[in-house]
C-alpha cells in the first residue's frame, strides 16, 4: 500500500520532532512492503509574520486530499497564541470534523514518573477528549471594549450528535480495553452543558452494558490523575477539561516529550491529523533537545488509522525497548542528555 501523509512542522520544536522522525516512518513503513509519500506544508508563524495567514486560503483542500495529517506544533512568542491556534490547528480539527482526540497515557518500564512510588506499567489510560465543540466552539464576542462596563462572552456548545460522537468512542475503547470507563463533568456548576453530558451517558451506557461507569467532577479527576492514576482505564471529558487532563497524564507518566495524540475523523470522510499532546517549547527551540518519542507515537497512531498495524506496533515496540534500556540513550526531559537526532538514532539501531 501507499499514503500520502501531509506533514505540517509549524513553529518552535514542531520542525525539530518532525524532520527528525519522518526518515524512521520511511524506515520502519519500508520494512512492511509500506510506501508513505510526505507532504510537507511550511505553514504556521513566520508565513503568518510574512504574508498575514498561517496557512493559505486553499490550506484545507490541499490537506484533505491526504491520507492523514502529522503536526508538529504551533505557537511563537511574536505572535499572539489566539491568532496562531485559530489560524491553522483548530481550523483543521473543526472542519475536518475531528470530532475525536484519543490521548494515551503510559508509564512506560525505564521511566520515572514524579509520583513517588510509581514504576513502568504501573500507569496505562487513555483520554477521549471532545475535540470540535464544547469551550472550544467560536460562539462570543466582545461589548464596550476598553469601558468600564466591557464584556467578553465565550459560550460552550454541546450538541447531542458531537456529545453522543465522544462518548460512544469512548465506550467502545472501553470494551477492547478493561471495561471501565471515567466521565468527567462539572456538573455541580454547569448544570446545562454538563447534566446534558451526565444524560447523555445514562443514555448511551444502554448500549454497553458492559462497561463500568465511573463519574468524577474535574477538580476532583485532577487530583486523582495524581493520586490514583493506576485506576484509570478511559476517561472521556470535554474539549477543554479533556485539555487540561492530558498535560497531567503526560507529566504523571514522564513527560509531555512523550505523550502523542490522534485528532481522529471517524466517518473517514476527512483525514485524521495526530500530533504530540505538547507545543511549540519555545523555552527548548533551536538547542536540538526536544524529545521526539511524543512525535513517534503520535505516527504511530497515524499509521494504525490507515490500517498499518504492523508499522504502528513496530514503532511502539522501539519506543518501549529504547526506554526500558538502561544503557540507551536518554532526553534531557527524562534526566539524560541525548539529543533529538540521538534518539531517533537509537530508535531506528532497534528497528
Ligand atoms: P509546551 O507543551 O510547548 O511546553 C510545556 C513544557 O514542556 C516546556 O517546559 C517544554 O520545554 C516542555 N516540552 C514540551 N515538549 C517537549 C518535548 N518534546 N521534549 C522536551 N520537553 C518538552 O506548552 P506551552 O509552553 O504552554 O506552550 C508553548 C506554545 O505552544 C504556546 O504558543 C501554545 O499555545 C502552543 N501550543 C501548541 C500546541 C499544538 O500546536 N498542538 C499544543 C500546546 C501548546
Ligand atoms: C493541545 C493544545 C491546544 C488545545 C491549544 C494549543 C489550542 O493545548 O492540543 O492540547 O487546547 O487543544
Ligand atoms: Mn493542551
Amino acid at each position: 500500500m501507499s499514503y500520502e501523509i501531509a506533514t505540517i512542522p509549524g513553529d518552535g520544536i514542531g520542525p525539530e520532532v518532525v524532520e527528525a522522525t519522518l526518515p524512521l516512518f520511511e524506515e520502519v513503513a519500508e520494512s512492511h512492503g509500506v510506501e508513505v509519500e510526505f507532504t510537507e506544508y511550511d505553514w504556521g508563524s513566520d508565513r503568518y509574520l510574512d504574508e498575514g495567514a498561517m496557512m493559505p486560503d486553499d490550506a484545507l483542500d490541499r490537506l484533505e486530499k491526504s491520507d492523514a495529517i502529522l503536526l508538529g506544533a504551533v505557537g511563537h512568542p511574536e505572535v499572539p497564541d489566539h491568532v496562531t491556534l485559530h489560524g491553522l490547528l483548530l481550523p483543521i480539527r473543526k472542519e475536518f470534523n475531528q470530532q475525536v482526540c484519543e490521548r494515551p497515557s503510559i508509564l512506560f518500564e525505564g521511566v520515572e514518573s514524579p509520583l513517588a512510588g510509581y514504576e513502568g506499567g504501573d500507569v496505562d489510560f487513555v483520554v477521549f477528549r471532545e475535540n470540535t465543540e464544547g469551550e472550544y466552539s467560536d460562539v462570543g464576542g466582545r461589548e464596550h471594549v476598553g469601558f468600564d462596563h466591557e464584556i467578553a462572552i465565550q459560550t460552550s456548545v454541546f450538541t447531542r450528535q458531537g456529545t453522543e460522537a465522544i462518548l460512544r468512542a469512548a465506550f467502545e475503547a472501553a470494551q477492547e480495553r478493561e471495561g471501565h470507563l471515567t466521565s468527567i463533568t462539572k456538573s455541580n456548576a454547569q448544570a446545562y452543558s454538563m447534566v446534558f453530558w451526565d444524560e447523555l451517558v445514562e443514555e448511551v451506557r444502554e448500549d454497553y452494558p458492559d462497561v463500568e461507569v465511573e463519574s468524577l467532577l474535574v477538580d476532583a479527576a485532577s487530583m486523582d490523575f495524581i493520586r490514583r492514576p493506576e485506576e484509570f482505564d478511559v476517561v472521556v471529558a470535554s474539549n477543554l477539561f479533556g485539555d487540561i487532563l492530558t498535560d497531567i497524564g503526560a507529566i504523571v507518566t514522564g513527560s509531555m516529550g512523550l505523550a502523542p495524540s490522534g485528532n481522529v475523523n471517524r466517518s473517514g470522510e476527512y483525514p485524521s491529523m495526530f500530533e504530540p499532546v505538547h507545543g511549540s517549547a519555545p523555552d527548548i527551540t533551536g538547542e536540538g533537545v526536544a524529545n521526539p518519542i511524543a512525535t513517534v507515537l503520535s505516527g504511530a497512531m497515524l499509521f494504525e488509522n490507515v490500517g498499518e498495524e504492523g508499522v504502528s506496533e513496530d514503532l511502539w515496540e522501539v519506543v518501549r525497548e529504547v526506554l526500558a534500556d538502561d544503557s540507551a540513550p536518554t532526553p534531557p526531559d527524562l534526566g539524560g542528555s541525548a539529543g533529538t537526532e540521538e534518539m531517533v538514532d537509537a530508535l531506528s539501531e532497534r528497528l
